[in-house]
């Protein structure tokens, strides 16, 4: 059991760490392609608006939970209420059953990378994905290859895993997504590429693109399942929780913005249709590098920036439940990476499979990837968020004061937190049902 907490060793550290958590797949893979279903620029303009207005409030309260309790997820809402313990592992549910398809795409990461390093590339992607996605033992032997190398770093620890790959990894990725992004924007397609990113078309607005927008707001901030809490509660005393928050949310979405930049001039070039969907990444941007001077390195400069976005995250989802469980069943950070990664590894495999032998079981209609997916993407996150506001706000005596003191910013973050947050949230479950 960990006796003595350890803490960041620097803000930066802690800065770069959430950064780390917080920008992946959901940046590089699912934003420019929910942008590109989305019309774009009003899509863009919606979600800075719900990211700097109303995500905020939910991101501010985990990390203040976090620096007060000084605990992980469980432990923090038991202490805050022994009644919400349960909530507390409704968090680490829905923190363990995000990697079961995110670390599936790890796996197709690592195979991609291997593709472009050896210079075996296909012919043609479409044919290429569904043929290595719908095998049955290598996708599996990729998924739990990604999840072994993420365990390596919070076996580690804090300090000598979990800090110590992010800051080598982070860096390394922030510049590989320049490199990509000045390349992308020297191609021919590039500026009707980026007029179809920063230009709204106001005609595209709906409904749907709020919630839309909110889910991936939610999911790539990494609110509503504990992991902000518990990169929290190792945050030093003197950290600013107003000014931390809004730097993660500038860097998330600067990254996310520099990932449309590096996508849309490529995807314009070649006439390929922006709402291409999640096969965006794995057929039609292959494809494209292919057919571009030196695909090989491109090719492969992209899938390490992808793995890297990836394995950043992963290992935030796996810190929150050994946190967890460290403390709740006095085991050691070992045994509780062992066992974490067990319970991935079990669940991990069916959904893998949904691409070949177990494509016809469905749950609600959904493969089992998919239902994954849906299930805490639309439900687990929302709902969980909701009860993260309400208890914030209602439940923890005078949270706001403390922290913000009677000014603008207190006043407007109380009523955020109480009414305006919980009830955007019932109407995204509700839709999300
Ligand atoms: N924020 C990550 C992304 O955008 O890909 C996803 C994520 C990270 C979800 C960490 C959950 C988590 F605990």
């Amino acid at each position: 059991m960990e006796k003595d907490r350890q803490q960041w060793s620097s803000h930066i550290s802690f800065i770069i760490a959430t950064v780390g958590s917080a920008v992946g797949l959901g940046n590089i893979w699912r934003f420019p392609y929910i942008m590109g279903e989305n019309g774009g620029a009003i899509f863009l303009l919606t979600y800075l608006l719900l990211i700097g207005f109303l995500c905020v409030i939910p991101l501010c309260c985990e990390l203040l939970i976090g620096k007060i309790h000084r605990t992980d997820t469980v432990s923090a809402f038991e202490k805050i209420n022994p009644k919400f313990k349960w909530f507390g592992w409704l968090c680490i549910l829905t923190v363990l059953l995000i990697p079961c398809f995110y670390f599936v795409v790890g796996g197709w990461i690592i195979n991609y990378i291997w593709i472009f390093l050896s210079n075996n590339i296909p012919d043609n992607f479409t044919n290429y994905f569904s043929s290595f996605s719908s095998q049955t033992w290598v996708p599996c032997i990729l998924t739990l290859f990604f999840l072994f190398l993420t365990a390596i770093f919070p076996y580690k620890g804090v300090n000598k895993g979990i800090e110590k790959a992010n800051n080598i990894m982070m860096p390394m990725f922030v510049i590989m997504l320049f490199i990509m992004a000045l390349y992308a924007i020297s191609l021919p397609g590039a500026k009707e590429g980026l007029t179809f990113m920063f230009k709204p078309d106001f005609s595209q607005f709906d409904k749907q693109m709020i919630l839309t927008a909110l889910g991936q707001a939610l999911f790539t901030l990494s609110i509503g399942m504990g992991a902000v809490l518990t990169y929290g509660s190792y945050m030093r005393e003197d950290t600013n929780i107003v000014k931390s928050a809004y730097t993660l949310i500038i860097c998330d979405t600067l990254i996310a913005i520099t990932a449309g930049v590096m996508i849309f001039p490529i995807v314009f070039s070649f006439g390929v249709t922006p709402s291409a969907g999640a096969t965006l990444a794995f057929i039609s941007l292959p494809e494209m590098f292919a057919q571009l001077p030196f695909p090989t390195f491109f090719g492969f400069i992209f899938f390490v920036l992808l793995f890297f976005a990836a394995i950043t995250s992963g290992i935030s989802m796996l810190e929150t439940a050994i946190a967890s469980f460290i403390n709740q069943f006095k085991m050691t950070r070992e045994k509780a990476t062992i066992i974490t990664s067990s319970i991935i590894a079990i669940i991990s495999i069916p959904a893998t499979l949904s691409f070949s032998i177990l494509g016809d079981f469905k749950l609600l209609g959904k493969t089992f990837f998919d239902f994954l997916d849906y299930a805490t993407s639309n439900i687990l996150l929302p709902f969980n968020t909701l009860l993260i506001c309400l208890i914030a706000g209602w439940c923890i005596k005078s949270l706001w004061k403390d922290n913000f003191g009677e000014t603008f910013f207190g006043y407007a973050f109380n009523i955020l937190l109480k009414f305006i947050a919980p009830i955007v949230l019932i109407f995204v479950l509700i839709s999300g049902i």
